[in-house]
């Protein structure tokens, strides 16, 4: 085997690796991706890594013939090496171009939005509570997944009319996460910005983001639709943030798929923000990923998809030592309303995404439970507490509750 075909089939099979690596790393940098791996993509990644590596064990398997005469074997391996480290820098130079392109695309005329900057706060419109003064209207629904074909549009569109409706007027709609089924995929992203800027002209909006936004680099176009540069929370961060809303007090989560993005710095700041709270001021939290739900095991990963270790093992304490009223997410396609260790959850995933198979599992922190039925809740918040009410596609109550407030 000629010298220059070892030293060539080593230099392209390092340059595969560096560049296979390089780009699983920084698909790793992307929000969310930590969670796809943990939630089902582990040996995606994996193999993925493996092939990169290939080229490169081929070509040092090769150099034991270096000075022997019989040159066939070394080049059969640096042959291969050589050939399969150029498909794997093709292959990573069509995917990350790919993705970036497609991240970068921007269809104009944008949508005008009445979107609520998290620093602005909301500031409550409708007529107070004779007993307990200053109300909050909040909607709340998640999971439409625009652009998924299994999607229910017209139940979705339904909601928002019935919301934009409602007297006295809400204060604020906010949606949950996965507002599209595919983060990458812009078309839906606008799709969304189009109907809500047509639906909703007049009631501020707060989307959140969701595991399926985040896919592969989403969190681009969820920034560009939905949180524009200008726009400030006092996290410093997009995804996690406090809004302060007449007489409670907002408090978003980034929990996508579990709790792969609740770093030491969203811990430190969710610790920090609700201990800085007034006692008496009524907490909600709102988050993608649940705490309690009933819920099923998924088929291909075998992976629980119920009460949540993670989120309920080490976001949740936290949540009950500072007294938080309510917990309301999205994530698995139910409502439902639970209470656990003296904090109520209610679940939302009900604006359209496909409907979650029927609970093989049921949470024994469940109170109410309802599938495959659209919908959104509705709170009405005041110093006193917050009354619940989970309504259909149509505004009928399905089910109503009251937390009083015990900060
Ligand atoms: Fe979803």
């Amino acid at each position: 085997m000629k010298t220059e075909t070892k030293v060539f089939s080593l230099v392209a099979g390092g340059l595969a690796a560096a560049a296979v690596f390089g780009f699983l790393i920084w698909l790793f940098s992307l929000e969310g991706t930590r969670g796809l791996a943990a939630w089902g993509w582990r040996r995606i990644f994996l193999a993925v890594a493996v092939v990169g590596a290939l080229p490169l064990l081929l070509a040092l398997a090769g150099l034991p013939w270096l000075r022997r005469e019989e040159a066939i074997p070394g080049a059969l391996f640096s042959g291969t090496a050589i050939g399969l480290a150029a498909l794997c820098i093709v292959a990573v130079a069509i995917g990350f171009g790919e993705i970036e392109l497609r991240a970068r695309r921007l269809t104009k005329p944008r949508p005008t939005l009445k979107l609520i900057e998290p620093a602005a706060g909301i500031i409550p419109g409708g007529p107070a509570d004779p007993e307990s003064g200053a109300m909050l209207r909040l909607s709340i629904s998640s999971d439409p997944h625009w652009g998924a074909e299994t999607a229910n549009a017209t139940a979705r569109t339904a909601i928002l009319g019935a919301i934009a409706a409602a007297q006295p007027q809400r204060d604020a709609f906010f949606i949950l996460g996965d507002n599209v089924d595919f983060g990458l995929n812009e078309a839906a992203w606008r799709a969304e910005a189009l109907e809500l800027a047509a639906a909703l002209p007049d009631i501020p909006i707060r989307p959140l983001l969701g595991n399926h936004d985040a896919l592969l680099h989403g969190e681009r176009h969820f920034a560009s639709y939905f949180f524009p540069k200008r726009f400030r929370s006092d996290s410093g961060s997009p995804y996690y943030y406090a809004i302060e809303a007449g007489p409670a007090t907002i408090i978003v989560l980034n929990l996508l798929w579990g709790t792969e993005s609740f770093d030491a710095n969203q811990r430190a700041w969710l610790e920090r923000r609700l201990a800085a709270t007034a006692r008496e001021r009524p907490v909600i939290v709102l988050s993608h990923c649940f705490f309690a739900s009933s819920g099923y095991v998924d088929e291909k990963t075998g992976l629980p998809w119920y009460d949540h270790a993670d989120t309920l093992g080490s976001v949740a304490p936290i949540l009950e030592r500072y007294g938080v009223d309510l917990v309301v997410s999205g994530h698995n396609h139910y409502m439902e309303l639970l209470e656990r260790n003296g904090l109520t959850y209610a679940l939302v995933g009900a604006m359209g995404g496909t409907p979650d198979p029927v609970p093989s599992y049921s949470s024994p922190h469940s109170r109410w439970f309802s599938r495959a039925v659209y919908g959104w809740l509705d709170l009405d918040v005041s110093a006193k507490g917050i009354a619940l009410a989970f309504r259909d596609e149509t505004g009928k109550l399905l089910h109503a509750a009251f937390v009083p407030a015990k900060r």
